[in-house]
């Protein structure tokens, strides 16, 4: 039986304005480091919730560390997310003991009932769905992880339900 976990097209509006004033101070608590690329990411990310492009733009001038090189980071670590995520953050295991157990019906029934695709976020920014292998819980599985909570022996309808009642 084939799944369909689906990379789709972008379905994210247009990125809001960013204000650089509380990067400006993060780049000077790291003035001078040599290796502090990695947290300055991090510290950029916990500002916005992700990398936004003119951030890191604006990184590239005041570190003078070249642009591409600063993609190569945001983009070789997955930690980094370098598109706006929704408020909420659904993951959906799909990982064997929740594959053999039916994650693979439960997304398609989540991607067609929120219209958002495997690794999209909605154009309102409420909700960001993406796939994970294994959430350590595979003795409830079929799992999903709703924000921080862990939801276990999910069928459709439930996992539906859930996700609908986010703010
Ligand atoms: S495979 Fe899903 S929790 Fe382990």
């Amino acid at each position: 039986m084939a799944t369909s976990i689906q990379h789709g097209q972008s379905t994210a509006t247009k990125e809001p304005p960013v204000d650089f004033s509380r990067l400006t101070r993060i780049l000077e608590q790291f003035k001078g480091q040599k290796g502090a690329l990695i947290p300055i990411l991090q510290r950029t990310q916990d500002l916005y919730g992700y990398l936004p492009r003119p951030a890191l733009a604006f990184i590239s001038k005041q570190t003078r560390i070249p642009l591409n090189r600063i993609y190569g980071v945001a983009t070789f670590y997955a930690q980094f997310h370098l598109k706006q995520r929704g408020r909420n953050l659904v993951r959906i295991c799909d990982g064997t003991a929740c594959h053999v157990r039916g994650s693979g019906r439960n997304l398609d029934a989540l991607q067609h009932a929120t219209g958002v695709a495997a690794g999209e976020t909605s154009p309102d920014y409420k909700l960001t769905l993406e796939v994970v292998y294994c959430l350590g819980s595979c003795g409830i599985s079929p799992v999903a992880l709703v924000n921080e909570k862990v939801y276990g022996r999910l069928n459709s309808d439930t996992l539906i339900q859930r996700v609908k009642a986010l703010d």
